[in-house]
C-alpha cells in the first residue's frame, strides 16, 4: 500500500463532464492517493442535461469485479468511497463489499456520501431510504450528507445550526465517528457543519464553516467535496475542522474559476448547470488557498 492510501471509489462515470468518479478520482490522485475506480454507471453526460444515454452496472456485475480483484489478492484498500447509488440491490452489494474489504483490512475507512436528494426532492427510489438508515449508517466511518439527506437519515426537520448539531449526535450514536453536513442553506449562505466524535460516548468536537452562495448551479460539487474531505481528513485525522477548511477552500476556488471561465467565454453562468473547471484547478487542489475558517461550537 502507498503511504497516503489506496481508495476504492464506486461512483458514476460520465464520458463528458465532471460528476461522480470524474469529479473524485483526479483530485484524490493529486493529493497522492492511489484510486481504483469502479464505475457504477457509464453515461454520456450527467443527468441534468436534456438527455443522456448509457449503461448501469448491477449488483452482480459489481460483485464480479470484486471477485476478480480477490482472485489476485488485490482487495487491500485503506478507504472505500461511495456516492450516488441508484437501486436497493446495488446498495446491498455495496454493503457486501464493505464487509469483504473489512475482512482484509479491519481498519478500512468507509466514506459514504448518502446521496438521496436535495432541496426537498428525493432523487433515488424511496426503497433506498431505510437501507441507508438501517444498514449503511452503522458501517460508515464518515458520512457527508446534505441538509435533506440528514433529514431522511434522522427523521428530524433540520432548519438551524442547532438542529444540524443534534442530527450529528444522532448519527454518531448510530455509527460514524465523523459527520460533515456539506451544505445547509441559512439566510442565503451555505453552512457546512462538521462533527468528530473522538471517543465513543463522549461529546463530539463540532464546528461550522460559512461560505457565500455563488449565484450559479454546479454539478459534481457534492462528489468533489466528499473526495476532498476523504483526502484531507486522512492527512489530518485528529482535526476535522482543518480538513474541512482545506476541502471547502479548494472547492470555492474551483467554483470561482468555473464562473469566471464561463463568463469569459460569453456564457451567462446562471442559465445552465456548470461543468466544474477541475483540470484547470490543480494548484488549488494541491495547495488550497485557505479563505474559509472553521468556527468551533
Ligand atoms: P450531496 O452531493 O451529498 O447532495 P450537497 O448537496 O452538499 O451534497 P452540493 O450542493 O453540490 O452537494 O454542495 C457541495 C459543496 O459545494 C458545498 O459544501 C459548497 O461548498 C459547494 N457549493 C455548491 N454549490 C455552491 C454555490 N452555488 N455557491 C457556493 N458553494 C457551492
Ligand atoms: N452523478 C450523476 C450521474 C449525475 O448525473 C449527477 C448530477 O447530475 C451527479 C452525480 C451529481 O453530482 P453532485 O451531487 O456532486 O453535484
Ligand atoms: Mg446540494
Ligand atoms: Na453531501
Ligand atoms: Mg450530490
Amino acid at each position: 500500500p502507498s503511504e497516503t492510501g489506496r481508495v476504492l471509489s464506486i461512483q458514476s462515470h460520465t464520458v463528458h463532464g465532471y460528476v461522480g468518479n470524474k469529479s473524485a478520482v483526479f483530485p484524490l490522485q493529486l493529493l497522492g492517493y492511489d484510486v481504483d475506480p469502479i464505475n457504477s454507471v457509464q453515461f454520456s453526460n450527467h443527468t441534468v442535461y436534456p438527455t443522456f444515454k448509457g449503461q448501469v452496472l448491477n449488483g452482480d456485475q459489481l460483485w464480479d469485479l470484486i471477485e476478480g480483484l480477490a482472485a489476485n489478492d488485490l482487495l487491500y484498500y485503506t478507504h472505500l468511497l461511495t456516492g450516488y447509488i441508484g437501486s436497493a440491490s446495488f446498495l446491498s452489494t455495496v454493503l457486501k463489499v464493505v464487509n469483504r474489504l473489512r475482512s482484509i483490512n479491519p481498519n478500512l475507512v468507509y466514506v459514504c456520501d448518502p446521496v438521496m436528494g436535495d432541496e426537498g426532492k428525493l432523487y433515488v427510489p424511496q426503497d433506498l431510504v431505510s437501507p441507508f438508515r438501517e444498514k449503511v449508517v452503522p458501517v460508515a466511518s464518515m458520512l457527508t450528507p446534505n441538509q435533506f439527506d440528514v433529514e431522511l437519515l434522522t427523521g428530524m426537520r433540520i432548519t438551524s445550526e442547532k438542529d444540524g448539531l443534534e442530527a450529528c449526535n444522532i448519527l454518531h450514536a448510530a455509527g460514524p465517528t465523523k459527520v460533515v453536513i456539506t451544505s445547509m442553506v441559512i439566510d442565503d449562505k451555505l453552512h457546512l457543519i462538521g462533527s468528530h466524535q473522538k471517543e465513543k460516548g463522549q461529546a463530539p468536537e463540532q464546528f461550522k464553516i460559512v461560505v457565500p452562495k455563488i449565484p450559479a448551479y454546479f454539478t459534481g460539487t457534492g462528489d468533489l467535496m466528499t473526495a476532498l474531505l476523504l483526502g484531507w481528513s486522512n492527512k489530518y485525522p485528529d482535526d476535522l475542522g482543518r480538513a474541512a477548511e482545506l476541502a471547502i477552500s479548494s472547492l470555492q476556488a474551483v467554483l470561482r474559476r468555473t464562473v469566471a471561465d464561463y463568463k469569459k467565454a460569453g456564457f451567462d453562468p446562471q442559465t445552465s448547470s456548470l461543468e466544474i473547471r477541475l483540470v484547470q484547478s490543480q494548484e488549488d487542489i494541491r495547495n488550497p488557498p485557505i479563505e474559509y475558517k472553521s468556527e468551533k461550537f
